[in-house]
């Protein structure tokens, strides 16, 4: 989203001030004098956060999770931060874009229209708009000839209609579902070298209408019945995806993140459907009014929670895709919980179970990971998804450097019937209120997580910004946190030792991020500094990519830098178009071809002047695109 958009800034935890994590954890004493006392940047004078499970520094202290030498090179020259209106890369590399919004994803689809006038049939066959989360799926070729599957998050209607919002009408409304979604595209490198979309079968749009199924424990659930679907079982469509993930089995998972600004519900003069129990849901998950000015519920009544109030229970879900299948259904995999889901980060244990690593980007929320109940190898085999049982968690952080993840399971410690979790649907519906009464640790605002592909117990998460903390907490520890941080843990458990499916974890700050040296407690550099990270990635060769979405240092465009995470060396490798944000990360095997995505690039632009303020990336019109990067003489990226 946006930098100035207010859909994940709402504080919707009734927690957030006073953390049930902070009362229920047996750690009293810090809501009597830790908390308040410790409100002031402490980087630096760790005195003054000092407090009964001991201050943010020391916890820092205690874990030093890194080795400090070794880890991939940074063999770039870092760029300097930039306000050009272009994507720019470090010298000796190349950057590309190709399959903007409007692209036709088939040969013979209908072009790009430069006013805009593309109907809602023609958008169905195109590329959509904010481009997001993209992952790479090899062919038999596989360093030259694959399958990119990426999310279009949201719209920019001033760009995406020749009258932006004005004179709505049912055609507006499938257009902008239609620019929604998920885009399948085979891509291929050329003899040139370069990189662009295959005429494919396998070529798809998934939107905000597509059929899809439930799988899981909500499947059938009554909090997920509809009159449309009375069974509870048949879903339709996804959106605002966000960040997505890839899963050992070669599938696609992708996020819905902020799906309650879709909805009305309330609307002058209807009759109120809405139950006692889904007005709670709704005011946790931020279910309210007219939502973030979306109009689809004025010509399509399916988004009128006031009238179908189980509607918006059906989105918030992680959405698996196989990409090779374009006859597949999408399944929603109800067993890793419903909240704002941005990015799924994938691994295996020692046991052979899939671990995915989630956050929940809305301020004061939470981390969450989910651990399947049966070795993943074992139940594709048997044709079953490893993903419809298991655990899910959601993480407390504590001030000494250590954490426990809880688990969310009907029956269990807080979650009763008479606290409304009768059965486990009801805990993956309301995952977020599952969360709040075992005390997880209200985060600023969890984006995407990483794993580190040869150690596996060792995961990262960007916490973007919240510029509306007052009381800091170990694991966010500005008030004000305008930059934000991420973190680092390594899972550790007595007497397995190291392993994604541990219950315990130690965490330390990888960064905090601001103009650097020391300025506002940031622990970058001040010439590779950053602000509100978002995108984060490492690829096969343990290099850590992290991509900006918000204000940055000195007003700079967003951008995209590398980290060595041994050593802590970051430097920056690209940086954006105006407006923009950078997300996604996806390379071939062999490392030589990168591909990321520019979301929103100009989107300050109106329906008069649509390039006031970028005309990325054709001069024109400005358009969300992939960008393919490659080395000059073929190399890895990053080397
Ligand atoms: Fe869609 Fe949290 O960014
Ligand atoms: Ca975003
Ligand atoms: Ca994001
Ligand atoms: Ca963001």
């Amino acid at each position: 989203m946006p930098i100035n958009d207010d859909s994940e800034n709402d504080i919707l935890n009734p927690t957030a001030t006073t953390p049930l994590s902070e009362l229920m954890v047996g750690r009293r004493t810090l809501l009597a004098g830790g908390f308040a006392s410790a409100a002031v940047l402490f980087f630096g004078t760790p005195a003054s956060a000092s407090s009964g499970s001991g201050s943010v520094a020391s916890a820092a202290a205690k874990t030093k999770l890194s080795s400090g030498v070794g880890g991939p090179s940074l063999g770039f020259s870092s760029i300097a931060a930039s306000t050009v209106d272009g994507v720019v890369v470090p010298e000796g590399y190349t950057a590309d874009a190709i399959l903007a919004w409007g692209d036709p994803i088939m040969s013979d689809g209908p072009a790009f229209s430069e006013d805009a006038s593309n109907s809602a049939a023609d958008q169905q066959l195109q590329m959509g708009m904010g481009h997001d989360g993209i992952q790479y799926f090899p062919l038999e070729d596989e360093n030259a000839h694959g399958i990119l599957a990426m999310n279009h998050e949201y719209t920019t209607n001033n760009l995406l209609f020749p009258d932006g919002d004005a004179d709505w009408t049912a055609e507006k409304t499938l257009k902008e579902q239609a620019a929604h979604g998920v885009a399948v595209v085979e891509v291929m490198k050329g003899d040139d070298g370069s990189w662009g979309p295959v005429d494919s079968d396998r070529n798809r749009r998934i939107t905000p209408n597509t059929p899809m199924e439930f799988t899981g424990p909500a499947t059938g659930h009554r909090l997920v019945q509809t009159d449309g679907d009375p069974e509870g079982v048949a879903p339709v469509g996804t959106l605002n995806n966000c960040g997505n993930g890839v899963t050992p089995w070669g599938t696609l998972l992708t996020t819905e993140e902020n799906f309650n600004g879709y909805f009305w519900e309330e609307t002058e003069g209807a009759a109120d459907a809405i139950t006692a129990e889904q007005a709670e849901i709704n005011a946790r998950y931020g279910v309210a009014g007219t939502g973030f000015g979306y109009q689809w519920a004025s010509t399509d009544e399916r988004w009128r929670a006031d009238l179908n109030p189980n509607e918006p229970n059906r989105f918030g879900w992680i959405v698996e895709i196989d990409p090779y299948d374009p006859t597949s259904t999408p399944k929603k995999r109800t067993a890793l919980g419903r909240f704002k889901h941005e990015g799924a980060a994938v691994t295996t244990s020692k046991n052979g179970r899939a671990v995915v690593y989630m956050g929940d980007d809305q301020r004061f929320d939470y981390l969450y990971k989910f651990v399947s109940k049966y070795p993943w190898q074992q139940e594709i085999d048997a044709g079953r998804s490893p993903l419809d049982e298991g655990t899910l968690y959601a993480a407390v952080f504590n001030g000494d450097g250590t954490g426990q993840w809880q688990p969310l399971t009907a029956g269990r410690g807080p979650l009763t019937s008479d606290k409304g979790f009768a059965d486990q649907g009801d805990i993956v519906v309301k995952a977020r209120m599952a969360a709040d009464l075992y005390g997880a640790t209200p985060m600023d605002r969890p984006e995407w997580t990483t794993v580190h592909p040869e150690r596996p117990y060792e995961g990262f998460v960007t916490l973007t910004n919240n510029t509306r903390r007052t009381s800091p907490n170990p694991a966010n520890p500005r008030v004000e946190n305008r930059w934000g941080h991420i973190i680092r843990w390594e899972e550790n458990s007595y007497p397995t030792g190291r392993d994604p499916e541990s219950t315990t974890f130690r965490w330390e700050f990888f960064v905090i991020a601001g103009p650097g040296d020391g300025v506002d407690g940031s622990t970058t550099t001040a010439s590779d500094n950053f602000g509100s990270p978002d995108g984060l990635w490492m690829d096969n060769n343990n290099r850590l990519w992290i991509q900006t979405d918000g204000g940055q240092p000195d007003g700079a465009n967003n951008q995209m830098l590398c980290a060595n995470t041994e050593t802590s060396e970051i430097k920056r490798f690209l940086t954006g178009p105006v407006d923009c944000e950078v997300t996604g990360a996806a390379q071939t095997p062999d490392g030589t071809t990168m591909f990321i995505n520019i979301q929103h690039p100009g989107d300050g632009g109106t329906p008069e002047d649509p390039s006031a303020t970028s005309s990325f990336p054709n001069g024109g019109r400005p358009r969300p695109a992939t960008v393919v990067i490659q080395k000059d003489d073929g190399g890895v990226i990053g080397t």
